[in-house]
């Protein structure tokens, strides 16, 4: 028994991803294709891709809003769990990390399902509202620009749906959210703040999981 996380080393991370990893080849394929790209600490951790595409089987979701795309992973994960039905809205910035996303979406047959919109997410989830789709999804993703969670979390209280879920990435920041310096960047007192005001937010309950660099998951009352 223990009342503490275990550490993760590399074996026993090694150890999880075998038994706990049923993943799917193109999943596997992008995987092994972003390890190789000069910014691919910004993917989720394969563990976290499993544990998201569990997440919208456990509840059924159809429709899944995702802030932060880079080569797709993520996206590929949840869309593939929600089956033929689901339907992804995707939000990046970047034609070029999101033209790999889209060429293994294809390869994994889920194109059809996953639309991409490529402008400042805000944008994007403020449409989404302008044109009646609040409470519409089942399940948001927010991985993207830090100093902007707080506006996207709002945003995403009023396009998920009562029930539905919110998975917040990036939450620990490495461990500087403990005690941010004074010479730290705004997005570290940003996350600060924001970590303590989710933790008081009355209009959801919620979970902080360690896996990656920390997942917060808030459930819509
Ligand atoms: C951490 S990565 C996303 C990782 C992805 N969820 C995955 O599983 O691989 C962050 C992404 O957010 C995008 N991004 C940064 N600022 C943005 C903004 N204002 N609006 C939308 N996307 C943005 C970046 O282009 C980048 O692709």
């Amino acid at each position: 028994m223990t009342s503490r996380t275990v550490p993760m080393d590399g074996a026993l991370h090694d150890y999880l991803l075998r038994i706990g990893l049923t993943e799917h080849p193109v999943m596997r394929e992008l995987r092994e294709f972003t390890a190789g790209h000069r910014m691919a600490k910004m993917q989720i951790a394969p563990e976290q891709g499993q544990f998201m595409g569990w997440l919208a089987h456990l509840i059924g979701a159809r429709r899944y809003l995702e802030i932060g795309v880079f080569t797709g992973y993520s996206a590929l994960a949840v869309t593939l769990a929600m089956g033929p039905a689901g339907r992804a809205l995707a939000c990046d910035v970047s034609d070029t990390f999101t033209s790999i996303a889209r060429d293994y979406w294809a390869r994994a047959g889920v194109d059809g399902q996953i639309e991409l919109v490529l402008q400042p997410a805000l944008s994007t989830l403020q449409q989404q509202l302008a044109e009646g789709m609040a409470g519409q999804f089942d399940l948001a993703f927010i991985d993207a620009d830090k100093p902007s969670y707080r506006d996207y979390y709002e945003a995403c209280l009023q396009l998920v749906r009562p029930g539905g879920v919110i998975a917040i990435d990036n939450i620990f920041l490495s461990g500087r959210v403990v005690s941010p310096q004074p010479e730290d960047p705004p997005g570290v007192h940003l996350m600060h703040a924001f970590n303590d005001e989710l933790a008081r937010d009355p209009r959801i309950r919620h979970a902080v999981l360690p896996v990656g660099d920390g997942l917060t998951l808030c459930t819509r009352l």
